[in-house]
């Protein structure tokens, strides 16, 4: 079978994910082999952490259809869109700092994010990518010795209104660009964008870091804006001014300090 884009059904339901045509539309990259589908799972990240542990080959892959404890960045949980989501684990053997990862990836969900719909998204310090201020997409890295976990949480179809709490702050692509969207085509452009960054990074050199530090730091929404910084139960309001070479926030408090910010939650305020 191959893949067009927007080929998933219109409606309320969607269909299980095409393993098959995934697969057959990622034959030859390094990443997404193994394909590993489970219908339903408490958390893909916690499966390939599991997986990668025990010696599972770099470039395999976890996903499901319905993730019931999903996890996101700092403790937070991420809910499951059944059937209309992607939730992908990667188990990565990186040979550069974790740093570029979180770039990478940001960087391949935007660029699979405009193949698909044509719009405009951005990317929210450090790595979650919005449609027009909204949130599609949220990436959890998670890391061992030897190893590395990207996960990716992507909200592809169906509509968030029957929670207007989380409709307030995210989106998926459906509702952002009008129709239905196929999610074997996202996760198959996704993979393949990411896997060209991490065979660039995997072979080492300043020149691939700085490029896609550069074209990360182009993309990221948060700066230049009024942010304020969440850290557990500390807040820090100021401007975002601009990035370091490592990707922390260089954030310039409301005392005038500027102080670099390597993890947390930052909100432009409105
Ligand atoms: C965040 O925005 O806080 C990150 C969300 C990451 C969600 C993805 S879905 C696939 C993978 N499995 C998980 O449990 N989490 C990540």
């Amino acid at each position: 079978m191959s893949l067009t884009a927007g080929s998933s059904a219109e409606g309320g339901t969607y269909p299980p994910l095409d393993v098959a045509a995934l697969a057959e539309a990622i034959q030859g990259q390094r990443l997404g082999h193994p394909l590993l589908y489970v219908p339903a799972i408490g958390s893909t990240n916690t499966y390939a952490f599991e997986l990668a542990r025990d010696g599972a080959a770099e470039g395999t892959l976890v996903t499901t259809d319905d993730q019931t404890a999903g996890r996101g960045r700092i403790g937070r949980a991420w809910k499951s869109l059944p059937g209309s989501q992607l939730a992908l684990s990667l188990i990565l053997r990186p040979r550069f700092p974790p740093h570029f990862l979180v770039m990478a990836s940001a960087l391949a969900v935007f660029a699979a994010v405009v193949d698909v719909t044509g719009l405009e998204p951005g990317i929210k310090w450090p790595n979650d990518v919005q449609i027009a201020g909204r949130k599609v997409c949220g990436i959890l890295i998670e890391t061992s010795d030897d190893f590395a976990v990207l996960g990716i949480g992507l909200n592809v179809n169906g509509s968030l209104r029957d929670d207007p709490e989380l409709a307030a702050k995210a989106t998926t692509l459906a509702e952002a660009c009008g129709h239905a969207v196929s999610r074997e085509v996202v996760a198959a452009m996704l993979l393949g964008r990411l896997d060209a960054l991490y065979d660039a990074l995997q072979a080492g050199g300043d020149a691939a870091q700085r490029r896609i530090r550069d074209e990360w730091r182009a993309r990221l929404v948060t700066l230049g804006r009024r942010v304020t910084l969440r850290q557990d139960k500390h807040t820090v309001s100021g401007v975002a001014e601009d990035v370091n070479a490592d990707g922390g926030l260089l954030l310039r408090d409301d005392e005038d300090r500027l102080q670099t910010v390597t993890w947390g939650d930052v909100d432009v305020d409105v």
